[in-house]
């Protein structure tokens, strides 16, 4: 232990750590950060009360009227850290072509040359909290433990609500078990007898994410928002522990699970990737609509899924999270019923709007209420917000929460929670869904012919583009398997990791689960989406399970098996075969116009792309001629 360096502050760890080699790294991150004191967190329900608390005191949280929202808080970000930073995440692997290039890189002796000054000192003033915690049950063999040490309160009540955070993972750890490091810090130390300025301290110009795959370390400088700074989810669930998956042969993917329980009692379980912002958390709390009676929807994670291989070939899958860290405007009890009821009490939300009684609002809840906006608010900075003082020149209302607004809530605060959410055994996959947000080309559904077909239309998926998040509006942004900013790895590697790993399940004989390519998302000729969505989705849901039961004989067609108009239950919805036709229509010229940007995502990804994906678009591109 590097106790001397450590300048007289003491480690004071709980006797229960008994990990030599956790006690010398907290040891030696503290002499390097130097904060003021430790505190090792114990995940106990007293804790969270008191660092609570301590937000409220520092003017970080906000106590919401308890009649309204029981024991929740509202925070408001430095309007410089108000989301991830992809152009600030970094993937420091040993060689350039191992991150591929779709990442950021950085050679890793530089980037810890650039971090070292930047962390030495970083916590003066500021207490370190030592954050350890489980992604995924307790002990299941397809968990991994992580600790955070971070300086930010506010992280460690987050992880409390999004992770199995506290005390037993020490059990778990022993005295030499594995665990992910993740350096984290909101790089606003404070100068000796200087107390906090302001109630969100971040570093408003300097950010840095990064990954060092090969020792599995996350060092994270400068923000405190969501993924940058919550280090369990994006750097470790997704981009560290894609790399393991690669590694030990089993899947780190942006997915939600779900189970869907038939009127029989049978049960099956998917998982769907879709972009970030396109309606995951929807999609894995679905309410089925009029017409389904006795069927049921559960969700077991909304975000992320952990799935590994078993002996018997099944694929196994866990959410390693313990909470839902989901965008807040759009929400409404249409859109997502179990999510509001989720948010009743027990939440932090960050960047809403505050009602004059001391509740939150956001963009989409009018719905809610006729339509009616409120008369007043404090929007996401503090500001006075009214319908008339918010309309800009243009007409169009500055929005009183910011887009990207969030509510934290622990998993067990959703009435759809599926019962084996916290199964350490995992659920079995039946199917793989994949979607993107296209107002033109895609179909509503179709099913992959093989499993080949399958990954190479997730490869090529992709998402239409918002003005505010990346340039142009309406461009297509391909994200593979929605992992283009969470792949820890080089993308072409990843499609061979998905191909060897279904030539692995086959060769033991099993029945691999089903892929499908969806979007909720087509538009009509006057630019209004002809697709019900949210819901109505059960509609598709079902044609999958009635393929995976053998019950539905879909059609042929250019892009995989599609489904009748008559093989959907249209109970409760008036959806005639002409708007069917809009939504699952192929059009020949389209098609020729994406297989061409296909083939110039290919050319981008072409160290080590799998020649299997372009044998799969030659099948197609010649599908697309006979057509
Ligand atoms: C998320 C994301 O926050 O994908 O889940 O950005
Ligand atoms: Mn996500």
């Amino acid at each position: 232990m590097n106790a001397p360096s450590m300048q007289g502050l003491a480690l004071n760890a709980p006797d229960y750590v008994k990990h030599p080699g956790l006690l010398a790294w907290v040891a030696d991150m503290a002499a390097l950060c130097k904060p003021a004191r430790i505190h090792w967190c114990d995940g106990s329900e007293a804790e969270y009360q008191k660092l609570c608390q301590q937000l409220v005191d520092a003017g970080t949280f906000i106590p919401l009227n308890p009649a309204k929202r029981p024991g929740s808080f509202l925070a408001r970000s430095d309007p410089s850290d108000v989301a991830r930073v992809e152009d600030r995440t970094f993937i420091c692997s040993a060689k350039k072509e191992d991150a591929g290039p779709t990442n950021n890189w950085e050679d890793p002796a530089k980037m810890r040359a650039t971090l070292q000054p930047l962390f030495d000192g970083c916590m003066k003033g500021r207490t370190m909290y030592v954050v350890p915690f489980s992604m995924g049950p307790l002990g299941s063999r397809i968990a991994h433990i992580g600790v955070e040490l971070t300086d930010s309160a506010y992280v460690a009540v987050n992880q409390k609500l999004m992770t199995r955070m506290g005390k037993a993972v020490y059990d778990v750890l022993g005295t030499n078990g594995e665990f992910v490091p993740c350096m984290h810090t909101m790089g606003a130390p404070l100068a000796e007898g200087e107390t906090d300025q302001t109630s969100w301290p971040c570093n408003p110009t300097v950010k840095y994410i990064v990954h060092y795959p090969e020792t599995r370390e996350i060092w994270s400088y400068g923000s405190g928002y969501g993924g940058n700074a919550l280090l369990g989810k994006k750097c470790l669930a997704l981009r560290i522990a894609s790399t393991m998956g690669r590694d030990q042969g089993w899947l780190a993917e942006h997915m939600l699970i779900l189970g869907v329980t038939n009127p029989q009692g049978r049960k099956y379980h998917i998982a769907a990737a879709f972009p970030s912002a396109c309606g995951k958390t929807n999609f894995s709390m679905l309410v089925p609509p009029k017409g389904f009676d006795g069927w049921k929807v559960t969700t077991i994670g909304d975000d992320i899924a952990w799935i590994k291989p078993q002996d018997d070939g099944k694929l196994r899958a866990i959410n390693p999270e313990a909470g839902y860290f989901g965008v807040a405007p759009g929400t409404n009890l249409h859109t997502n019923p179990n999510c509001m009821n989720s948010l009743h009490r027990d939440v932090i939300f960050t960047n809403v709007a505050l009602t004059d009684d001391g509740d939150i609002w956001w963009e989409g809840m009018e719905k809610d209420h006729g339509g009616v906006l409120p008369a007043h608010l404090i929007d996401w900075q503090g500001k006075d917000w009214t319908p008339e003082s918010a309309k800009g020149a243009d007409g169009k209302l500055r929005p009183a929460a910011h887009p990207n607004a969030r509510f934290t809530v622990a998993a067990t605060n959703n009435p759809a929670l599926d019962a084996q959410w916290d199964d350490a055994a995992g659920v079995v996959i039946d199917a793989f869904v994949f979607g993107g947000r296209r107002s033109t080309t895609v179909p509503l559904v179709t099913e992959a012919r093989t499993w080949t077909e399958g990954v190479y239309m997730a490869a090529t998926m992709g998402s239409e583009t918002t003005a505010a998040a990346f340039g142009a509006q309406g461009v297509v942004r391909r994200d593979p398997f929605a992992m283009l900013p969470f792949c820890g790895y080089n993308m072409s590697d990843y499609f061979q990791h998905w191909l060897d790993l279904g030539g692995k399940l086959r060769a033991q004989g099993a029945a691999l689960p089903k892929i499908f390519c969806v979007n909720w998302f087509r538009k009509d000729e006057n630019g209004k989406f002809v697709w019900p969505g949210y819901g109505d989705n059960m509609r598709v849901l079902k044609w999958m399970i009635d393929r995976v039961e053998g019950r539905a004989n879909g059609q042929d067609t250019v892009f995989g098996v599609a489904p009748a108009y008559g093989e959907l239950n249209w109970a409760g919805l008036d959806f005639s075969p002409a708007q069917f036709g809009i939504v699952t229509g192929i059009d020949k010229a389209a098609w020729q116009e994406e297989l061409k940007l296909h083939g110039a995502h290919f050319e981008q990804l072409a160290h080590h792309l799998p020649q299997a994906l372009l044998d799969t678009k030659a099948a197609l591109e010649q599908r697309l001629q006979a057509a």
